[in-house]
């Protein structure tokens, strides 16, 4: 699936992606701001604009077209996903940060509201310091699959309990990636930087390696694959805990890279 991106302002481009493979496509998100201020808004966002591209998107694309809103009241995100799923007549899916203290908890309440599907995590663009021109630095820097682990973790985790569709966006970049992300228990899959740097087609590719890993894995489907490696499913059942956190460290120097990085102990 293509995330949201601004590739998705060019409809060409999420045509092409969805004939090379991707399954659907999420349109750039309208910002709460953008609504409430439309004349500062950039691109010439807002709602009109916004709500046009849906239309000629729907028109290109031969695949489910979804919107995305970014919203900040009323109060906490919960009652913001309330009221949208109150107000909606299609499935609702939120994008959210790795930063709660129980995301596991705050998956349950978004259930609890009605949401279908959950995808972790929204990447957030941290401003850098230029020590040159003593000025913010605000390029966006690509992903890289050092990001994964992370969603690999919380899916690992969500994948036994959770009703609701699980998806996965941050660091994939290649189609073993997204067999990763599958066997921690993701429904669907989302790519934003390696598409940006790569062009669409490059969907193709990485569902030629999905499509080899499961015929090298003697897979008949993504189905027999999804959730093998979810919390409670592994061989050794403390693999995602915090138990495994401690041994981690301990076997560090002996192990891997760590042992050619930090010599023999
Ligand atoms: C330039 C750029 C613009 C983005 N715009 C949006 C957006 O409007 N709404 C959104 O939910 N995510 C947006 N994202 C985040 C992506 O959808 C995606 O979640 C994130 O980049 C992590 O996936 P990746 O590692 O494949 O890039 C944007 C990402 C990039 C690189």
């Amino acid at each position: 699936m293509v995330a949201a991106s601004p590739l998705s302002h060019d409809a060409e481009a999420m045509g092409a992606a969805v004939e090379a493979g991707a399954g659907a496509v999420v349109v750039y998100s309208l910002f709460e701001e953008d609504l409430v201020a439309e004349q500062s808004a950039p691109r010439g966002a807002g709602l009109d604009p916004y709500l046009r591209q849906l239309e000629t998107l729907r028109r290109r694309v031969a695949a489910p077209v979804v919107a995305s809103l970014n919203g900040t009241t009323p109060g906490g995100w919960v009652d913001v996903v309330a009221a949208v799923v109150g107000a909606v007549g299609v499935p609702v899916t939120v994008k959210i940060s790795p930063f709660y203290s129980s995301v596991p908890a705050f998956v349950r309440r978004l259930e609890e509201v009605g949401a279908r599907g959950v995808t972790v995590f929204n990447r957030f663009y941290q401003p850098d310091i230029s020590l040159e021109t003593l000025q913010v630095d605000r390029r966006v820097v690509p992903s890289t699959a050092a990001e994964l682990p992370l969603r690999l973790h919380a899916l690992a985790l969500l994948a036994p309990f959770a009703r609701l569709s699980l998806g996965c966006t941050g660091g994939v970049q290649t189609g073993l990636d997204a067999a990763k992300a599958i066997l921690c228990g993701a429904h669907v899959v989302q790519v934003a930087s390696a598409l940006l740097e790569r062009g669409p087609g490059y969907v193709g590719v990485m569902r030629e390696e999905l499509a080899g890993w499961l015929d090298r894995k003697k897979m008949a489907s993504v189905a027999a694959a999804r959730g093998k490696l979810g919390f409670g499913f592994t061989a050794d059942a403390h693999a995602w805990e915090r138990l495994n956190y401690t041994r981690t460290l301990r076997e560090w120097p002996a192990t891997g890279e760590g042992r050619q990085a930090g010599g023999e102990a």
